[in-house]
């Protein structure tokens, strides 16, 4: 057998969480399947068949192709501690069964700058001591654009999972994320064709991109009985379909002070109707605290700490609607065809709008357009495609193709 492919997967925040695990999950399955048989691996799993993909190469790049030589694959995982509170964290990689990370580069938090500055010298000697063949960064956040960054200057290669999304608003930090980390990365892993599109609009030869689908929805498709088993609706005294599900957190929507105020007002008048539930990040609950700005004490207004994924997935499918500015709550609305709000100018997930359940709202509309999803139907849009829930043994297959 040959050498294994030596992989180094790179978590951060914590969407990136629900991107590594099906990963972490592959792999396993693709090395018990090696030492289970002869027949190559990946070419034998069933999501390779009942793919709405293109077909992989017919010309693999090396010998470590599964098409070829059965090959193996070791990874280390490196948490960079960008989110560190164990409700931002460690419960994720518990509801996950994420391993243990094998480093931790603990950075914490900082401004933009001092965050990157501090995972990069944390992970440049983490690269030396490993020599992985390839650096996997998954998402948009601060830890994928500083691990790419490393990586690519050591001539380590990169594969980013979720390339090519793209919000052309380049106030959003993410969106400099994706620009930077896709221009460096040698293999564009994407989620939905529009992506393509945005990677070869850019200049990105086509060799470089594969569309392997969502990898979210691998994690929402294996977590769905344990979600289903949640007793967060009864914890909260609330049944399916009679409550909006609240998250925001981005720093356009909650840094600014009056922005904040008119959403509180919007929210508060709401949940005299409808009750919400509302977890609130961090950065939404310190911003509360710092503008005096508090929700009314009544039955209606469920204000909590961040949730798990379990608990979150279970919300997101009996809402009556979602209402918020994440990137993942988008696309997990859109696969149980919720109505979902997003309180942002614009998104680059535009298939959620497009196919799914989505669409995007203003603080000025916010409260007719709930008044609207309110007397719509309880279901809307369709799942996109590539929305299958095998999205990870494709990013190991291209990853093979391509070493
Ligand atoms: C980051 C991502 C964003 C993603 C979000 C999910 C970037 C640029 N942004 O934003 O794309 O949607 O994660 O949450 O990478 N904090 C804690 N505990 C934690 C983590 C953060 O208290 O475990 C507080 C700190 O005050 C910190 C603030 O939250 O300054 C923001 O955290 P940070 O990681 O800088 O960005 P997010 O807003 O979480």
């Amino acid at each position: 057998m040959s050498q294994p492919l030596k992989l180094m997967l790179v978590a951060g925040a914590r969407p990136n969480f629900m991107k590594v695990a099906p990963i972490i999950r592959a792999i396993e399955r693709h090395n018990a399947a090696l030492k289970a048989s002869t027949v190559p691996a990946l070419t034998t799993e069933p999501e390779a068949a009942s793919s709405e993909l293109p077909p992989p190469s017919s010309k693999p790049h090396s010998p470590c192709s599964m098409l070829h030589a059965p090959c193996p694959i070791s990874y280390t995982l490196v948490h960079t501690g960008q989110h560190y509170d164990p409700a931002m964290s460690d419960v994720f990689f518990a509801e996950l069964r994420i391993p243990k990370p094998d480093v931790n580069l603990e950075v914490g938090s900082g401004s933009h700058a001092v965050q990157t500055a501090n995972i990069m010298t944390r992970f440049e000697p983490v690269c030396q001591q490993y020599k992985p063949d390839w650096v996997v960064v998954v998402g948009d956040v601060n830890s994928t654009l500083a691990c790419t960054l490393v990586a690519a200057k050591l001539g380590i290669r990169v594969a980013h999972v979720e390339a090519g999304l793209r919000s052309f608003d380049r106030s959003m930090p993410e969106e400099i994320n994706r620009v930077v980390t896709d221009a460096l990365a040698d293999l564009l892993l994407t989620p939905s064709e529009d992506a393509n599109e945005n990677l070869r609009r850019e200049g990105v030869p086509d060799h470089k991109i594969r569309l392997v689908g969502n990898i979210m929805i691998d994690s929402l498709v294996a977590n769905l009985q344990r979600a289903e088993q949640s007793d967060v609706l009864k914890r909260l005294g609330t049944e399916p379909a009679r409550y909006v599900y609240v998250t925001l957190h981005r720093p356009s929507n909650v840094d600014d002070p009056a922005c904040l105020k008119a959403i509180v007002q919007t929210l508060s008048d709401l949940a005299s109707r409808c009750p919400i539930v509302f977890p609130l990040h961090p950065r939404t609950r310190n911003r509360l605290a710092q503008f005096g700005l508090s929700f009314p004490t009544n039955k209606g207004v469920h204000l909590l700490q961040p949730l798990g994924y379990h608990d979150s997935l279970a919300l997101t499918k009996h809402a009556r609607c979602v209402l918020t500015d994440s990137g993942g709550l988008q696309e997990e609305s859109t696969f149980f065809r919720t109505p979902c709000l997003t309180l942002r100018p614009n998104t680059e997930r535009p298939v959620t709008v497009t196919l799914g359940s989505n669409r995007l709202t203003t603080i000025q509309r916010l409260r007719a357009d709930i008044d609207q999803v309110l007397r719509g139907p309880e279901r809307i849009g369709q799942v996109p495609p590539c929305w299958d829930g095998q999205t990870a043994g494709r990013v190991l297959r291209a990853l093979l193709e391509a070493s």
